[in-house]
């Protein structure tokens, strides 16, 4: 089971704090941080970090983008795209994920319904997020909420593996996405707002 921690741009997962969390989860395995692209080049050195996001530029002339050679030269392996706190149109989905693809970086691009999975797995990302925006950062999870989102999501990837998330925050949680047949999780705030992140997510593996 795959579990993406996505720092977002908590202040407990910026700057030096990115640094320690990185350094506490790397004991673990399967385990993905998605840093804040100034964070990248530090946590990487510990383990598997993604971006939070690409914008659909590449090199060049484009003040102030961040752009997948940008996050590649910086140590990440891979991005989230779509995310709903930073959503892109289809179009510029289609050029994220060519970028990404040119730079060898996996993709993760988040739905927020199976329609949307639907259409996103026409461009054959690495992996595919269903995450309902209204359970994000709460105490109920995707999981407990929405079962049926995560089957229907399931069967509307095709072969594109599932990731689900928002509100996950306990080990039933991802016992119950794995018997669902998603591939893994993404989590935020249960394990950075958590005061012992790293004992958290040893609790949420076991
Ligand atoms: O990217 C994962 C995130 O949106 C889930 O957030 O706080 O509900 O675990 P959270």
């Amino acid at each position: 089971m795959l579990v993406i921690i996505n720092f977002k741009t908590y202040k407990e997962a910026t700057g030096n704090n990115a640094v320690k969390l990185a350094k506490s989860f790397s004991k673990f395995r399967n385990v993905i941080v998605c840093a804040q692209a100034s964070d990248i080049a530090n946590t990487s050195n510990l383990l598997t970090t993604f971006a939070q996001h690409i914008d659909p530029v590449d090199v060049g002339m484009n003040t102030g983008s961040i752009t997948a050679f940008a996050i590649k030269s910086a140590g990440a392996r891979g991005t989230l795209l779509n995310h709903s706190e930073y959503r892109l149109s289809f179009e510029e989905l289609k050029s994220c994920l060519s970028l990404a693809k040119k730079y060898k970086l996996r993709t993760v691009i988040c739905a927020k319904d199976s329609e949307e999975v639907k259409r996103f797995a026409k461009l054959k990302p690495d992996f595919i997020a269903i995450e309902p925006k209204e359970l994000i950062g709460g105490k109920i999870s995707v999981t407990m909420a929405s079962p049926w989102l995560i089957t229907k999501s399931l069967k509307a990837a095709g072969r594109i593996p599932l990731l689900c998330g928002a509100g996950v925050h306990s080990k039933e949680d991802l016992l119950t996405a794995k018997k669902l047949g998603a591939k893994g999780v993404l989590i935020a705030s249960a394990i950075i707002k958590n005061k012992n992140p790293a004992k958290k997510l040893k609790e949420l593996l076991q």
